[in-house]
């Protein structure tokens, strides 16, 4: 059995299938050849079988995705092994192939659940546009399960909580990454749940079982990163007593996630970038190249864009690596997600201490008027803090940071502990969030009380990025 991945990008549509599973079932060795190049080209995963126990010993070991399924089979015919199928795998869709003036069969194979049928002989065209069709078929029902699993168990994917119009928009581009076996760039600030993403894209996606190793680019050693990721052969340096695998070859199959790309030296962003070209790393010390077959995932919060005009990051690798780039939001620029969050920490934030917390009107308020320079992360951390300070089961706002409790005024307290005077901008921006929020979200009301018109006020909640507009 073959489980050879498809050869190298040779025609327009070779990403179409990205790797999806399909058997080829018949007797016939030279149809079986032909049709394996067409799937192949397409991007499938394409195996061979000769008999309908071949495919069954190849449904017992795998996910398989598509069957074109000869119905002139010998042993167990073709229309007997079809039922078999749909019936342990109702998610395998069979193409059947008939004989030529066998239209009844055809009729028939797809009353027993046949995605489709094509009639011998056939073209490869017809061939073609049949397995392009499935794979997008196949790609739709997979997103759109992932979705309804969302939707269903009411929140993001592996544990992304939020329900702004900006995370319903980043669940649906997850759902489409994981789908893909491109390289993604997730962007952005630190603490809005980068990794969290790049787990999800794997988790949700075809190759869940197999492994995701992260590697952070911003905490390795320099020298160690090269070893680290190709691997070495004894004797490579001092100390290689013995050969290792690099994370892209431990990865087999399934993702490496390069957290803080931007910090990776530049001499081995030439090696990455040849690495995921030519699907093949040589480890330190070795002159074999190995082959490989890995995802790439990779997070930054740094401007890269700008990295490359610096020359910081090499402009081939960032072309490379941003095929498909998702960006995350800012906490602040979704502040409608905040109420949820919160709930989600506390829940936990109770449970690891045994006793309940909750937070008290004034505090949530505090909270939604906050930026959140440190977004989700802050979050929690401040949660944590503020239960772990505060001994009643209600968490107030005098029992969340300084910046946050209103304090002074306009004069914060920085970390330094120097004083920072807030300028009028900053006031009226907390002025006018804090007024709607006191007054239950009622905005005419704040306008008018405020003495502004309504036009302004929506100007400046957009400036803001408030979800109150
Ligand atoms: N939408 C979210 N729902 C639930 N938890 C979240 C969400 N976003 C982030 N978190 C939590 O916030 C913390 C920070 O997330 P994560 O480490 O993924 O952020 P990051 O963007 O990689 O941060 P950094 O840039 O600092 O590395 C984690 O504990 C994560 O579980
Ligand atoms: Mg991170």
């Amino acid at each position: 059995m073959s489980t050879a991945t498809a050869p190298a990008v040779h025609s327009h549509n070779s990403e179409t299938a990205n790797f999806l599973n399909l058997v080829i079932v018949d007797d016939e060795r030279t149809v079986r050849e032909a049709c394996r190049e067409v799937a192949r080209t397409l991007g499938y995963n394409a195996l061979a079988a000769d008999s309908a126990e071949h495919v069954y010993r190849l449904l017992e070991s795998q996910v398989i995705d598509v069957i074109l399924l000869d119905l002139k089979l010998p042993g167990a015919g073709g229309m007997e092994a079809l039922h078999r199928i749909k019936q342990e795998r109702p998610d395998t869709e069979v193409i059947v192939v008939t004989g030529c003036g066998t239209v009844q069969s055809a009729v028939q194979a797809m009353k027993n659940g046949a995605y489709d049928y094509v009639t011998k002989p056939f073209s490869i065209d017809e061939l073609r546009i049949l397995l392009e069709r499935v794979s997008t078929h196949l790609k739709l029902k997979s997103e759109n399960r992932i979705l309804r699993e969302r939707i269903k168990s009411k929140q993001g994917f592996c544990g992304i909580v939020g329900t702004s119009p900006d995370m319903e928009r980043l669940y649906r581009m997850i759902a489409k990454a994981a789908q893909s076996h491109h390289p993604v760039l997730i962007l952005g600030e630190s603490g809005t749940g980068k990794e969290l993403v790049a787990r999800s894209i794997h988790f949700s996606g075809p190759f869940r079982d197999k492994p995701f190793l992260p590697v952070d680019c911003g905490s390795l050693v320099p020298t160690l990163i090269e070893s680290e990721l190709f691997g070495y052969v004894k004797g490579a340096f001092t100390g290689a007593v013995q050969a290792k695998d690099g994370l892209l070859s431990m990865a087999e199959g399934g993702t490496v996630f390069f957290d803080e790309i931007g910090e990776m030296p530049v001499d081995l962003q030439a090696k990455l970038l040849r690495a995921i070209q030519e699907k093949e790393i040589r480890p330190v010390g070795s002159t074999r190249r190995i082959p490989i077959n890995v995802r790439i995932l990779a997070a930054t919060n740094r401007d890269l864009e700008q990295a490359v005009a610096q020359g910081n990051f090499r402009r081939d690798l960032y072309f490379r690596l941003n095929v498909l780039s998702l960006k995350i939001p800012a906490l602040r620029e979704r502040r409608q997600d905040i109420p949820l969050l919160a709930g989600r920490f506390l829940d936990r934030v109770s449970r690891d201490a045994g006793r309940e917390c909750t937070l008290s009107d004034g505090a949530m308020k505090a909270l939604l008027a906050h930026d959140w320079p440190g977004n989700v992360r802050e979050l929690e951390n401040c949660l944590e803090r503020a239960c772990a300070l505060n001994s009643g089961p209600e968490i107030q706002l005098t029992d969340l940071p300084s910046g946050m409790n209103g304090g002074n005024g306009h004069i914060t307290i920085d970390k330094n502990g120097s004083a920072k005077i807030l300028p009028m901008s900053e006031l009226e921006k907390q002025t006018i969030l804090g007024t709607i929020l006191q007054l239950n979200g009622d905005k005419l009301l704040a306008a008018r009380l405020l003495g502004i018109g309504k036009t302004t006020l929506y100007r400046k909640l957009k400036e803001y990025g408030s979800p109150e507009c």
